[in-house]
């Protein structure tokens, strides 16, 4: 078989957290040429992930502005691809999740006639406001693909519900449980740890979607902030995202209290392991609610709808919403409720063993084998 050239495309932290492991499944092979296309729909949060894996990207359009808009990172990913497509004829995109860029490059590639495979195809809330854009981006990347690599059984049913082929779908697992593997360490140590008592139970926040910021995301904020104040034993982390519009909220409640410990986004490595270390984690992040079941993690999840019901069903999440009385509800709960909290942390992992992208680089070269 020819030489297959695989152009991995890809803008933001999570999609580069899970693409590199499928990167370097591609660079194993001695029958494929990888190709890697960053849009810097992110720059500082990707730069860290591809320092730490030692990705050096072919091409960056490096588009990321301030409070971007949507149809400004829409509209120059589409023109950024444009020659690199024609340039480079790739036998095959991949692209991963459900960012702008992952539904632009998936559009750039269908305007060149080139195949698609989508990474973590098929997650659905079957609402298309929540998450926002993302549930509309993977609908619409999900009608441009080829090549389906579903991470659950579930998500595979919803491609079929939705018309997709099913010799083109593939249970695969999910690939961040591949990229786990090369970062949590047993004798792991940050400095925000040095401020923390040993006793004392840490809780790891992330929240950051647009549909949660504004008044959400401040009702989230106050009942995280009366809690850490009713409990000098416990210690809130918050790597902020840089997003201006979630820096400013976060540093409007939760500046000057002694307990909670406003942060710069962290390094993967970092972010694992103090995952590892935490007692529970709040998020509204879709990534870290397939890592914490690995980690044995309860997680309250910031949202009121989630495309990863499979964690709900583990045991693993619980969906509390935005209310200011609920979260508070949820997190004292997990806080004084030992039983609770022991079975929740000893849920199961449901999204795969750790070896999902060598699974779908050789789905991808059986694929060509076929044509
Ligand atoms: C994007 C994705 C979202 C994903 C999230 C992961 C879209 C529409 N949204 O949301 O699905 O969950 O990434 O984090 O694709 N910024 C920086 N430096 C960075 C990154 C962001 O300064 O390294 C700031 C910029 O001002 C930027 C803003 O954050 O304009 C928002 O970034 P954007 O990618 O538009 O949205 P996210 O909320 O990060
Ligand atoms: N993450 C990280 N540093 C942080 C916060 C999160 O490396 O400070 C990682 C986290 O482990 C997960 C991914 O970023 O793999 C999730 O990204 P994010 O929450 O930005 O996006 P989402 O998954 O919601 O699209």
């Amino acid at each position: 078989m020819n030489m297959l050239k695989i152009m991995s495309i890809f803008g933001t932290r999570p999609e580069a957290i899970k693409m590199a492991p499928v990167i370097k499944a591609i660079e194993a092979k001695v029958n494929m040429q990888s190709v890697v296309v960053v849009t810097g729909q992110h720059r500082e949060m990707l730069q860290q992930v591809l320092q730490l894996f030692k990705i050096t990207p072919d091409y960056d359009l490096d588009i990321m502005e301030k409070n971007q808009s949507l149809a400004k990172i829409t509209s120059k990913v589409i023109l950024g691809l444009d020659d690199i497509l024609d340039q480079e004829k790739p036998d095959l995109i991949l692209v991963h999740g459900d960012t702008t860029t992952t539904m632009a490059a998936g559009l750039s590639a269908f305007y060149h006639q080139v195949p698609i495979g989508h990474v973590e195809a098929g997650l659905r809330t079957w609402n298309k406001y929540s998450p926002y854009p993302e549930e509309m981006n993977r609908m619409i990347t999900d009608d441009l693909a080829d090549l389906y690599f579903a991470p659950t059984k579930l998500s595979q049913n919803n491609l079929l519900q939705e018309g997709h082929h099913a010799e083109q779908i593939f249970v695969t697992g999910n690939t961040v449980i591949d990229a786990l593997q090369y970062t949590v360490h047993a004798d792991y140590h940050h400095g925000v740890l040095d401020d923390i008592p040993a006793d004392h139970k840490i809780i790891l926040l992330t929240m950051h979607r647009r549909e949660n910021q504004g008044q959400p995301m401040r009702n989230v904020f106050t009942a995280i902030k009366a809690v850490a104040l009713e409990n000098a034993a416990i210690d809130v982390v918050y790597p902020v995202h840089l997003s201006p519009n979630v820096q400013q909220v976060a540093h409007e409640v939760f500046d000057g209290i002694a307990n909670i410990h406003l942060i710069e986004p962290l390094e993967v490595t970092d972010f694992h392991n103090l995952a590892a270390r935490s007692y529970f984690i709040m998020t509204d992040s879709g990534g870290v609610q397939e890592e914490a079941p690995s980690l044995n993690k309860p997680v309250l999840v910031l949202r009121d709808t989630t495309e990863r019901p499979e964690g709900v069903d583990a045991g693993t999440l619980e969906l509390v919403g935005t209310e200011t009385a609920k979260v508070k509800q949820a997190m004292v709960s997990l806080l004084t409720d030992n039983a609770k909290y022991q079975r929740v942390a000893n849920a199961k992992n449901p999204y795969g063993d750790g070896h999902t992208s060598e699974r779908i680089i050789n789905i991808c070269q059986e694929y060509f084998e076929k044509q």
